[in-house]
């Protein structure tokens, strides 16, 4: 059996990696490592008919047998975590002991949302549609090594240095550019390390205590964050997010790139995007309002509509081998119940070749060409059999597998967790 997996979605984020690691965690999971991403995530989970949604915090978190970490790969908001944790408490109980979180990691600090937000709303530079929560600012940060990392909360006068140093250029920006407030520093640096001391129960040493569990041959859950194609190197830029999610588990985790022995894809059986950027299928028809309207399709994180349309099986391939994805979860199906037609994006029509657009993924202009499928009556909607399947919505799910290349291992037909074919327990 798999003890390190990969999980990661192949689209634009939200393909439902939730049931996923629910059905994991059913089968002897033992840890769950965030390794990319921050509280741009969105994750909701229903715990004793409370509803709670997690966006930092690994989703696997629900279940109470289950280490959860966060690697230094993660950018930190110490007002997000401790909202999470808060909020995670009333239906979860004290997390400490169960949740690690790297004293390695970026944190996000109140300039680096301002600034995201404010870059958002001026009308002069290229609109990303962020979530606006200072993520792509924390990692500018990172990459320009001036971060203020966690280990740093616990030096007074290093803090203190790192803090001026910040403000003095985040307070030039607000000010010149943008004629805001500047942040008062004083009242930062009281904040901080206020909550470095409520954050010390959970800070560890992530990498550490990952080896010990993979030498006791303890199973392990990476748990990608976005989608493939929002991949700061791999995605839609610039509308991606920050982070490297294809590869990112060997930097944000701190484990060797050998040591992950089975990727779990994960796609839609349709596609949604939220934010600004290409979106070759995107339908504005009535079509595009069904899947929306029937797929429930609002982001977890902002509450803005989801962009919706066909699957698109060019994209798909390309990052289910990026990926090395082994094997496939498709979700959603039952949005498809009752569709006469179900359409699959299998080529461009553009100027130039695929391998052209998918290098720089520039594919603002293409023109989608469809493989059309016949839809299907009899719904799929809470089936947890494949051959219950109806014939039609069979063909479709084969049909991912030739299109991709790799099994579909798992098929998500509703939104309770019940809701699932298991064709190969992972
Ligand atoms: P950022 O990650 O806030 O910088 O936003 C960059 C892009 O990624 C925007 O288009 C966001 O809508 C998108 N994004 C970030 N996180 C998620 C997610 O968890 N699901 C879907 N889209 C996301």
């Amino acid at each position: 059996m798999y003890k390190n997996i990969s999980l990661l979605g192949l689209q634009w984020g939200d393909e439902g990696k939730g049931k996923v690691v629910d059905n994991l965690a059913e089968n002897n999971l033992d840890a769950a490592v965030r390794y990319q991403g921050g509280h741009n995530a969105g994750h909701t989970l229903i715990v004793d008919g409370k509803k709670v949604v997690f966006h930092l915090l690994p989703s696997a978190i629900c279940h109470p047998n289950i280490q959860c970490f966060i690697g230094r790969g993660v950018v930190v908001s110490l007002d997000a975590l401790f909202s999470e944790i808060d909020d995670a408490a009333e239906v979860l109980g004290n997390l400490e002991g169960r949740l690690t979180i790297s004293s390695a990691c970026s944190l996000i600090q109140p300039y680096h949302i301002k600034l995201d937000q404010l870059r958002e709303q001026s009308n002069n530079l290229t609109k990303i549609g962020t979530t606006g929560r200072g993520i792509g600012t924390s990692y500018e940060d990172r990459v320009g090594r001036r971060s203020i990392r966690i280990a740093d909360l616990y030096d007074e006068s290093k803090l203190k240095e790192k803090i001026t140093q910040a403000l003095d250029f985040y307070n030039s920006i607000f000010t010149h550019s943008f004629g805001a407030n500047e942040i008062n520093i004083n009242e930062l640096f009281d904040q901080n390390l206020q909550q470095a001391e409520k954050l010390k129960p959970y800070v560890g040493n992530v990498i550490e205590e990952i080896r010990n569990l993979q030498n006791q041959d303890k199973k392990i859950l990476f748990e990608g964050a976005q989608g493939a194609l929002l991949d700061i190197s791999l995605g839609t830029y610039p509308f991606v997010t920050s982070s490297n999610l294809i590869g990112g588990i060997t930097s944000g985790a701190g484990v060797s790139p050998s040591d992950v022995d089975y990727t779990i894809g994960i796609t839609k059986a349709y596609t949604t995007r939220v934010g600004e950027g290409p979106f070759p299928t995107e339908l504005f028809d009535e079509v595009g309002t069904y899947l929306a309207e029937t797929g429930g399709e609002v982001g977890a994180t902002t509450g803005r509509p989801r962009r919706c349309g066909w699957l698109d099986g060019l994209l798909l391939e390309n990052m289910t081998r990026l990926s090395g994805v082994n094997g496939l979860c498709l979700t959603k199906i039952d949005v498809l119940d009752g569709l006469e037609k179900v359409k699959i994006c299998t080529s461009y029509k553009s100027s130039k070749s695929f391998e052209e657009l998918i290098e720089t993924m520039d594919i603002e202009d293409v023109q989608p060409q469809y493989l059309e499928l016949e839809g299907w009556s009899e719904p799929t909607a809470g089936i947890t059999q494949f051959d219950d399947l109806n014939d039609n919505a069979k063909a479709f799910v084969e049909k991912v597998e030739e299109i991709s290349g790799v099994p579909v291992i798992m098929i998500s037909t509703g939104p309770k967790r019940e809701d699932t074919i298991i064709r190969q327990q992972i």
